[in-house]
């Protein structure tokens, strides 16, 4: 076509044909079709695949060493195939600004705007790694949550993040890392989410006394209970040293209610009689460390007291001991005492009859002279006042029975029944919600932490450090700190400087691993009543 044609030759060209701008090229018809075949070819391949293709291909990164032998299995976990690995990373919570934390926070926000703790998608990843894993459903405060069963006012669950949250999957060969503490901190720094994580229950027990109680638990053993702060909001803090609660029994007005008359100070004294200046009593004279260093077995009365205060009823028969331990076996020993007397001179070498009854009349004379000629007399005697009566160990003509009631508190006699012995009920464990062992500290001096037995003269003392002081040592490193790994050797020999320079540095387990754990090893039980 010539530049000479008219304006009509041209237009004439296009006659019948106006639209033709609109018509899709022969070329570009051919891509469409390209691109569709490749989209339903691609779809094909992954359903082929999904269903019949080897698990692996897909494969994010190598499976721990603990689960190496699901890599043939990869549904084990991802229950509903690749699907739900998918939406298990759109719902995980770790990178709050990667793409798939934010399209994922659409899902699992809910009106407070924090991560529920239920996504759904993620949970039936959960109730699989909950399949082989069944003791691992919840966190810590299940396990006290049942021992202290029976005397809480509620038990209290909490149904943390998903499994894969804090143990991550397809990162390599070894054992799944532990989760670092940053984990605790998402959490127990924010007392929202905390609220939103806690469930409670409550309990139909009675309220613990106002000072605090000393309960057997089903463990065995008797525990200081403090009341509870019932639907007190939890505490959010950072780390041990800033903001983690004091411990239950530092709260004020408690006592420690162990029914014993017991003076520390006293008994501390370095001209205490019955010790010697370069022997006065000890800590550990007393308080006997049991296995793994613990002192959870209690003082007796025949292994730490005795000594000083013994319960003769005959100076004449220091063998001749009144029993211990049970008032209505005393009120029997008492009632038919010619019997032990008896006995005790048997054990002394005597065995002819008539010396043996000539030795036992000059020892129930012995008693008459001193007034006790009826049981009640003996029982005053021996409950209540103690003979010499008015003497005090030390004194000149020293007490060889001590009465009951010096250490105990004793009711009056009834006919029926010996004077009663309030049972001393000494507690055995005070911490009930995290773990504390003697054994890493046995380098320091007991003192350093129970100071205020130096000083106590009253049982109702409590004696046992606060959480301050153990957050001295137990904070994040300042420079100079020891190595960890060097602490203990040296704690063997260094000595008390060891404590000043730890607690200087401090650096010495902070992390709440250190003192906590985070699953309850008990499975979750239903609350009773
Ligand atoms: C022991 C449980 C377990 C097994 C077995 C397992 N996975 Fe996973 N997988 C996970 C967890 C947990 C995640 C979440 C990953 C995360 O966010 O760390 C995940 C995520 C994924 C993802 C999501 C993509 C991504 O980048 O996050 C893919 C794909 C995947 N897995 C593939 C596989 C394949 C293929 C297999 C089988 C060879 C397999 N998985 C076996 C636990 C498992
Ligand atoms: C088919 C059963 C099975 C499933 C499903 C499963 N596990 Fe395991 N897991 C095991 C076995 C077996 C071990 C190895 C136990 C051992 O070493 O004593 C193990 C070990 C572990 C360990 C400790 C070992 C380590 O690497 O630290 C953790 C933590 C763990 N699994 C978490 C999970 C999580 C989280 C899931 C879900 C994403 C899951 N498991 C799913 C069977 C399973
Ligand atoms: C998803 C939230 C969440 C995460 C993550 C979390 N916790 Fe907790 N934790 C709670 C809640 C809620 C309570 C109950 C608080 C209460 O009863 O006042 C609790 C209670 C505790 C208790 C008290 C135990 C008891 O018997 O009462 C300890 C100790 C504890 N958590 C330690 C940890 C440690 C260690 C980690 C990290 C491995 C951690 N928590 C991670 C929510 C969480
Ligand atoms: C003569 C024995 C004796 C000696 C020595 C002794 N204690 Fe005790 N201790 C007792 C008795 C008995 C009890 C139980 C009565 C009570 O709670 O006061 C007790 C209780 C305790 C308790 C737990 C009860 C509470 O209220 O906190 C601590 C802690 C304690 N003693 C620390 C010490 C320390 C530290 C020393 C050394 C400075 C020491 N004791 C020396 C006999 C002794
Ligand atoms: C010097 C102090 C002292 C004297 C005196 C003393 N006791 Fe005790 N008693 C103790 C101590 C300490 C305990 C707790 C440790 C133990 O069981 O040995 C105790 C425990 C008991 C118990 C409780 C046993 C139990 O299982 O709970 C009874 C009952 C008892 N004594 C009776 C007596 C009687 C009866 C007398 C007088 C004949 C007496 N005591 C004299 C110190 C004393
Ligand atoms: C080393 C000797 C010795 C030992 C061991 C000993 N005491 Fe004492 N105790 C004394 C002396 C000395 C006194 C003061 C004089 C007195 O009251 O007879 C005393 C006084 C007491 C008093 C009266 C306190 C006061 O302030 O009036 C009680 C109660 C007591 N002891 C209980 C116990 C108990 C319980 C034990 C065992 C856990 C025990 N003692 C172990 C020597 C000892
Ligand atoms: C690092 C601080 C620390 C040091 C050092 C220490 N204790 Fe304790 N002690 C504690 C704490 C915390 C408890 C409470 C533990 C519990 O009962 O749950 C305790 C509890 C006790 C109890 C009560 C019974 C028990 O086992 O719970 C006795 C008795 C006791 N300590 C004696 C001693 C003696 C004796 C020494 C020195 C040899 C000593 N302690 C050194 C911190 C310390
Ligand atoms: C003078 C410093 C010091 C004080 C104060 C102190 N600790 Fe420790 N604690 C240590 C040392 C050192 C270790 C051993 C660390 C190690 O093995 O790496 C330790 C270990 C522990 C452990 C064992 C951790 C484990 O992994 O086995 C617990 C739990 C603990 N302390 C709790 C407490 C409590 C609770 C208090 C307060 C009553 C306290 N500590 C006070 C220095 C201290
Ligand atoms: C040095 C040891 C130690 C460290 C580190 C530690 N805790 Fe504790 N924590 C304890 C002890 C001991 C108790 C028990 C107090 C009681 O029973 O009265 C406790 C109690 C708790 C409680 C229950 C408090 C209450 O009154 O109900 C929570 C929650 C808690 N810890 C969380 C944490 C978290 C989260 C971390 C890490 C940031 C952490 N702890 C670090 C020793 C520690
Ligand atoms: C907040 C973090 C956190 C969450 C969420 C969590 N774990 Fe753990 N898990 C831990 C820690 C920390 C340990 C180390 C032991 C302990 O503290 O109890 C652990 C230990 C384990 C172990 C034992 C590992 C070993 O070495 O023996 C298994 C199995 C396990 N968890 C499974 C699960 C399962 C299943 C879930 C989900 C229902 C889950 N965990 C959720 C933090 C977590």
């Amino acid at each position: 076509m010539d530049d000479r044609s008219t304006q009509k030759q041209r237009a004439g060209q296009y006659a019948g044909n106006l639209g033709y701008f609109s018509r899709p090229h022969y070329l570009g018809r051919l891509r469409l079709w390209f691109f569709l075949a490749a989209v339903i070819l691609s779809i094909g391949a992954i359903i082929t695949y999904r269903y019949w293709g080897k698990d692996d291909l897909f494969i994010k990164g190598a499976l721990s060493q603990g689960h190496a032998r699901l890599a043939q299995d990869c549904r084990a976990c991802h229950t509903d195939g690749q699907t739900d690995a998918l939406k298990a990373r759109l719902t995980s919570s770790r990178d709050g600004h990667s793409l798939p934390a934010i399209v994922g926070a659409a899902f699992t926000t809910n009106k407070s705007g924090q991560d529920s703790p239920h996504a759904p998608a993620s949970l039936a990843m959960d109730q699989a790694c909950l399949s082989c894993h069944p003791a691992f459903a919840s966190h810590l405060p299940q396990t006290s949550g049942l021992s202290l069963r029976t005397v809480a006012t509620e038990t209290v669950s909490v149904h943390a993040e998903n499994c894969f949250v804090c143990h991550r999957e397809h990162v390599g060969t070894a054992r799944m890392a532990l989760p670092d503490a940053s984990q605790c901190a998402s959490c127990h720094g924010d007392s929202d989410k905390l609220a939103l994580h806690r469930h409670s229950q409550p309990l139909a027990n009675p309220p613990i006394q106002a000072t605090g109680q000393n309960v057997k638990l089903p463990d065995g053993l008797v525990s200081f209970i403090a009341p509870s702060q019932t639907n007190a909001k939890p505490v959010a803090f950072s780390d041990f040293a800033h903001g983690h609660p004091a411990f239950s029994y530092e709260t004020a007005g408690l006592k420690d209610p162990a029914k014993i008359k017991f003076n520390h100070q006293r008994h501390l004294r370095p001209d205490l009689a019955g010790t010697s200046k370069d022997h006065p009593l000890n800590c550990t004279d007393c308080h006997v460390p049991g296995p793994g260093g613990n002192f959870k077995q209690s003082v007796t009365y025949e292994q730490h007291c005795q000594q000083c205060h013994t319960l003769q009823l005959l100076p004449s028969l220091p063998n001749l001991r009144i029993p211990h331990h049970d008032a209505e076996k005393v009120r029997w020993f008492l009632a038919s005492v010619r019997i032990p007397v008896e006995n005790a001179i048997r054990a002394e070498g005597v065995t002819g009859t008539d010396e043996l009854k000539r030795r036992a009349d000059a020892e129930m004379d012995a008693l008459q002279r001193r007034g006790l000629r009826t049981l009640a007399d003996l029982e005053q005697r021996v409950f209540f006042e103690g003979d010499p009566s008015s003497s005090r160990i030390g004194a000149s003509g020293a007490k060889f029975l001590t009465d009951c009631r010096k250490c105990h508190i004793v009711a009056p006699a009834t006919a029926d029944h010996a004077p009663a012995i309030t049972p001393p009920n000494m507690a055995m464990r005070w911490l009930q919600k995290g773990n504390f062992t003697h054994q890493p500290h046995s380098h320091m001096a007991c003192v350093e932490c129970h100071g205020a037995a130096k000083t106590s003269k009253d049982t109702a003392d409590i004696l046992i450090p606060t959480q301050k002081s153990c957050a001295e040592c137990h904070r994040t490193p300042q420079t100079g700190a020891i190595p960890a790994s060097a602490q203990r050797a040296q704690a063997a020999d260094a000595g008390q400087s060891l404590a000043a320079k730890q607690r200087e540095h401090g650096g010495i387990k902070w992390d709440c691993h250190a003192c906590h754990v985070f699953h309850s090893p008990a499975a979750p039980e239903p609350a009773r009543k």
